[in-house]
């Protein structure tokens, strides 16, 4: 097994999981959400006046990529970079805000899930709608998996002994 075959194995090196982490989510995220946005836009732009468009996903999508971006900025600088320059604890106090970010992103993830009811596309939905619910579908789960390995993985790890 390779270590990105599991990268919340507690055998991982903490600075291959935050190689990892880097680059399978950060970058990701980075690259797909600008994509995101443009589609979003496009689709509410082709149905507005469908009820069942996904009215506010532009503007709820603008207001992740902000938050997240500013978070990542964040990351990289307080915990990525502490942990570089070998300076083995982050304080608790910082880690503890970044969690905090943490619930807020899942709070946005349950914003459009209402928004894009549940990701449900209506009958004969076009191409650009269904590419649209497909990306947001891989977001979520991206977001997921990478709150899961900084919460439970990586932050236990740096966090200040009690
Ligand atoms: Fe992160
Ligand atoms: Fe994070």
């Amino acid at each position: 097994m390779t270590m990105t075959d599991d990268p919340g194995d507690a055998q991982i090196p903490t600075d291959a999981l935050i190689d990892h982490i880097r680059t399978r989510y950060h970058e990701t995220h980075r690259r797909e959400l600008p994509e995101l946005i443009a589609l979003a836009r496009k689709v509410e732009a082709m149905h507005a006046e469908d009820i069942h468009a996904p009215h506010g996903l532009t503007k709820a999508l603008e207001t992740i990529v902000a938050e997240l971006e500013a978070h990542m900025r964040a990351e990289e600088a307080e915990v990525f970079a502490a942990f570089a320059g070998d300076t083995s604890a982050v304080p608790n106090e910082r880690l503890g805000a970044l969690r905090d970010d943490h619930d807020a992103q899942e709070a946005a993830l349950n914003r459009i899930a209402a928004i894009t009811h549940g990701l449900r596309l209506p009958a004969g939905a076009c191409r650009s709608w269904r590419r649209l619910y497909s990306g947001l579908g891989k977001l979520a789960e991206d977001l997921d998996e990478h709150r899961h390995l900084e919460n439970h993985v990586l932050f236990p790890r740096l966090q200040e002994p009690s």
